[in-house]
């Protein structure tokens, strides 16, 4: 009797979950350009250039990025955020660890008090959900640095949210070379960043 009340119990939740879009039916849809074969295990450097604007990939309103890495073998990725004062990227988890420094800018999460400034660095968590904001009062844009260990989750509310989107090394591989070609930017400089 009790098992079976335990069993229609996990039957619902079953049903719950297959409803849902998971994101690990989009991976179908990223063969990111490089065979594992393919993929390079030598070390790289690459150069930003925060003064070109049309290095910076736009990715929320008034948020844009320039990648560092691409690492598509385990799912992560580094880059350097750039962001205006009031502009936000919404509501999110990752399924990694984050180390972030501030370079410019003041920028915080609403669900936390502190606030970073030039010289913050940051480690957040896997499974903490927050919403980035760069401050109102910020004197200049924000530009961090990221490095992003796994995928992220965004959600569609900030409170008891759901799923509403999914991102990683390869998401933003994707993003970043339809950005290139778009600006007449050789995109397959991007491959030497894929790991
Ligand atoms: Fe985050």
């Amino acid at each position: 009797m009790l098992l079976s009340a335990f069993q229609s119990e996990i039957d619902a939740l079953n049903a719950r979950l297959l409803k849902k879009d998971m994101p690990i039916t989009a991976f179908n849809s990223f063969t990111d350009g490089l065979q594992p074969d393919q993929r390079s295990r030598e070390h790289f450097i690459t150069n930003t250039n925060l003064d070109d604007d049309n290095l910076w990939v736009p990715y929320a309103n008034g948020i844009w990025f320039q990648p560092c890495c691409f690492n598509v073998t385990a799912g992560g990725f580094s880059l350097v955020l750039k962001g205006l004062p009031g502009s936000m990227v919404g509501t999110h988890y990752h399924v990694g660890g984050v180390h972030g420094y501030t370079m410019r800018g003041r920028w915080r999460y609403l669900e936390h008090e502190w606030i970073a400034e030039p010289g913050t660095y940051i480690y957040e968590p896997a499974g903490e959900a927050h919403t980035l904001m760069i401050t109102e009062d910020s004197s200049e844009p924000m530009i961090a640095f990221f490095v992003v260990e796994g995928g992220l989750i965004y959600l569609d509310k900030p409170a008891d949210g759901g799923f509403a989107a999914y991102e990683d090394g390869f998401t933003l591989l994707e993003l970043t070379r339809k950005h290139y070609r778009e600006a007449g930017l050789d995109a397959r400089k991007l491959d030497l960043l894929v790991r």
